[in-house]
């Protein structure tokens, strides 16, 4: 019989995790998407879309499919489905792991500034009008509208709707990874003076953070949200040695 995992995703981690179990025969992987792209890329494992109703729902989800196992590999700054996560795995005895990336950390030549969130980002890019490469996610960008005075060149997978509420933003649709070189001559071409963006991690995205490194332009970083008390691994191969090892375990749900 084949053992039911559910894996929250939304990352490269999650796909490569789905890629990697689709290849198993004990197990029967099912990924689960929020459904924020309009055209999400092609998972090697079935997927799921939508969101659950709430801790409740993701409980009930859990019962309902026999989950024996739930990875939350989802995005480090989606921390709403991770909370529901954990309380949803508790409920239900679900045997739970976080596979997240670490963060990047800064090294010489890197002119960073953390900050709480969006709205104070938004803020430290001070009164004089820069060019801002604004690269946070869809989500975050209204929150730029509180500073309309600078120049922002905004960059996501799907169309920024409504657009920023700003005189002066051009848009690019694109999807990562993006390489270093790249991201220069786009810093360069756009005259770019400050980035903000989110700490990630991993290679994909860095790109942006090591051109502006070798431009010296200052980078402004969102604070990742903080670490639910689940246990965590970085790599797709530490979350497949747990999953062997849970799986092995009996199950104790109560009942
Ligand atoms: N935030 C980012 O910067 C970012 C970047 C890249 C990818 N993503 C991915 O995009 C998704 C949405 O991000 P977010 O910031 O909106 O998350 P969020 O604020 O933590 O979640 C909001 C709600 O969206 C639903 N949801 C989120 N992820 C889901 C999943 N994998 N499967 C089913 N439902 C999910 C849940 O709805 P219910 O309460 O109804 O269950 C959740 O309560 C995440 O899955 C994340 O991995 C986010």
């Amino acid at each position: 019989m084949r053992k039911h995992i559910l894996i929250l995703g939304g990352t490269t981690e999650a796909r490569e995790f789905g890629q990697q179990l689709a290849a198993r025969t004990d197990i029967a992987a099912t990924l689960s998407l929020a459904g924020r792209t309009a055209s999400p890329l092609a998972q090697a494992v079935p997927v799921r879309r939508g969101g659950f109703g709430g801790i409740a729902g993701l409980a009930q989800y859990l019962r309902d499919n026999a989950i024996e196992a739930l990875i939350d590999a989802t995005h480090p700054y989606a921390p709403t489905i991770s909370a529901h996560a954990l309380y949803a795995a508790a409920q239900t005895k679900t045997p739970m792991l976080v596979l997240c990336r670490p963060p990047w950390r800064a090294v010489a030549g890197d002119r960073w500034s953390e900050v709480l969130d969006a709205p104070e980002a938004a803020q430290t890019l001070g009164i004089e009008p820069r060019n801002v490469f604004l690269a946070v996610g869809r989500q975050e960008i209204a929150h730029f509208a509180a500073a309309p005075q600078h120049h922002y060149l905004i960059r996501s997978v799907d169309p920024v709707d409504p657009p920023l509420a700003v005189p002066h933003a051009r848009y690019i649709l694109a999807r990562g990874p993006f390489e270093e070189e790249q991201e220069r001559a786009l810093l360069r071409a756009h005259a770019i003076d400050v980035v903000v963006a989110k700490n990630s991690g991993g290679a994909a995205t860095y790109g942006k953070v090591a051109a502006a490194r070798t431009l010296g332009i200052p980078v402004i970083l969102l604070r990742r949200p903080p670490e639910l008390p689940v246990h965590r691994v970085a790599s797709v191969g530490e979350a497949m040695a747990w999953l062997d090892h849970v799986l092995k375990a009996p199950v104790d749900r109560g009942v």
